[in-house]
């Protein structure tokens, strides 16, 4: 979206009013401090088990959706990064509202999907495995069913670790990249020790996330997107972007993956310093200069200053990501039940005021619209000119992980199940 937004204040009035808590983890959350009500939530996943509908009508038996670009579909095989986002938007609605259709179409796609169980050359195994057969098995307590195949994915993801460099390789070329985004991979791995009681899996995420905190991040707690390393000796041969403006400039899907990355690792460890680490990722993010007030960034912190002599600079200083909205949304969401007081009563509001954007014009499709996908106006990256002001599967996925687990602070219950 390229206009720049009117100053909105959606829940201004409302955030003045809220009494600080002093309640214990995880239910620092009552449900006084909660703006959002049941009927605005329900309202949203009613119109996402809709949109999910008019999505699933158009997706060919052996493909996984992508986008909607141009009046058109864009589909993906399986081995493509994005492939368990789908089904796990209709089990996460199956969760919601109990239509075994929607379960029914989540199987048939794990079905093509667990082939990838095997695939070596992918750091993104979490993304494609756990946010699906992961919630299938949370869902359904099938072990028999999906318990092989997320341990099979957790052992070919492992087989990219590198003791040397103490991380997970991400992608092939380069000299051994690993990108923020490899953080949301981890909790595949912690799962998968959970699973199969053996610590290996959780011990590498660990020794990853520790990696990536000393090195990705700046000490304003912005993120590089790669550090390239040298797999002989672990030391960095490069700090650079991919999908960023530039190398020293902050990408907000990045910045998104990495806070959500670091909550995580906290509720799976226990481990204070990555609490402490998110607190401060969050602070960077929700008190940037450049952060528009519905809180859906521009696709690079950084965008909006660019120079004339970027090459993003003449049409992409103004473009917005719903996607690393909605990651921050779940995110915080999540980080708001660890931590006390007005900190979390930010973390909350937060994502309360991105929820109440994404849920309306311009972000939320009319429905029956934009392909049957619920959000618009993602980036993929514009660097590489693709996917550009367009709805993005994983946008819809966080989106409805977040509403569902704000559903869950509405319930009074844990917001991760
Ligand atoms: N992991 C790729 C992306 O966030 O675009």
């Amino acid at each position: 979206m390229m206009i720049a937004f009117a100053k909105r204040f959606l829940l201004a009035p409302l955030m003045v009013a809220v009494v600080a808590s002093a309640c214990q983890n995880p239910a620092h959350n009552t449900n006084d401090n909660l703006q959002l009500s049941l009927e605005f939530v329900d309202k949203q996943l009613a119109d996402a088990v809709t949109q999910i509908k008019v999505l699933a009508d158009s997706v060919p038996t052996d493909r996984l959706p992508r986008t909607f670009q141009g009046d058109s579909s864009v589909f993906s095989n399986t081995s493509w990064w994005t492939s368990g986002f789908y089904p796990g938007s209709l089990l996460y609605l199956y969760e919601y509202s109990g239509d075994e259709e929607l379960l029914e179409l989540a199987k048939d796609k794990l079905s093509i999907l667990e082939k990838e169980k095997y695939n070596k050359g992918t750091h993104d195994l979490g993304f494609m495995l756990y946010c699906s057969f992961g919630n299938a098995l949370r869902l359904t307590g099938d072990t028999a069913a999906y318990r092989e195949i997320l341990l099979t994915g957790a052992e070919s993801l492992i087989t990219r670790y590198n003791p040397t460099v103490k991380a997970i390789r991400s992608w092939e070329g380069w000299t051994y990249p690993v990108i923020i985004d490899n953080m949301m991979n981890l909790e595949f791995l912690t799962q998968a020790s959970k699973l199969s009681g053996d610590s290996k899996y959780r011990d590498i995420a660990v020794t990853h996330a520790n990696t990536t905190m000393v090195n990705h991040y700046r000490p304003d707690y912005s993120s590089y997107h790669v550090i390239d390393y040298n797999p002989e000796d672990g030391s960095i041969v490069g700090r650079k972007t991919a999908q960023g403006a530039f190398d020293e400039s902050a990408w907000a899907r990045g910045q998104a993956w990495g806070l959500y990355g670091y909550v995580m690792m906290f509720r799976e460890t226990g481990d204070k310093a990555y609490l402490e680490f998110a607190e401060h990722v969050a602070a960077f993010l929700l008190n940037h200069p450049n952060m528009p007030d519905d809180l859906v960034p521009y696709w690079d912190f950084d965008a909006p200053g660019l120079s004339a002599e970027s090459p993003y600079a003449a049409h992409y200083k103004t473009n917005r990501d719903a996607s690393a909205a909605a990651i921050m949304a779940s995110a915080l969401i999540e980080l708001s039940t660890f931590t006390e007081g007005a900190e979390g009563d930010e973390y909350l509001h937060s994502a309360e005021r991105i929820l109440e954007g994404l849920s309306a014009a311009p972000y939320k499709a009319e429905l029956g619209t934009n392909g049957g996908f619920i959000l618009k106006y993602s980036v993929g990256s514009i660097p590489h000119n693709s996917e550009i002001d367009v709805p993005l599967t994983y946008a819809d996925y966080y989106y409805i992980e977040a509403l569902m687990r704000y559903r869950r602070l509405l319930d009074g219950k844990p917001v991760v199940g």
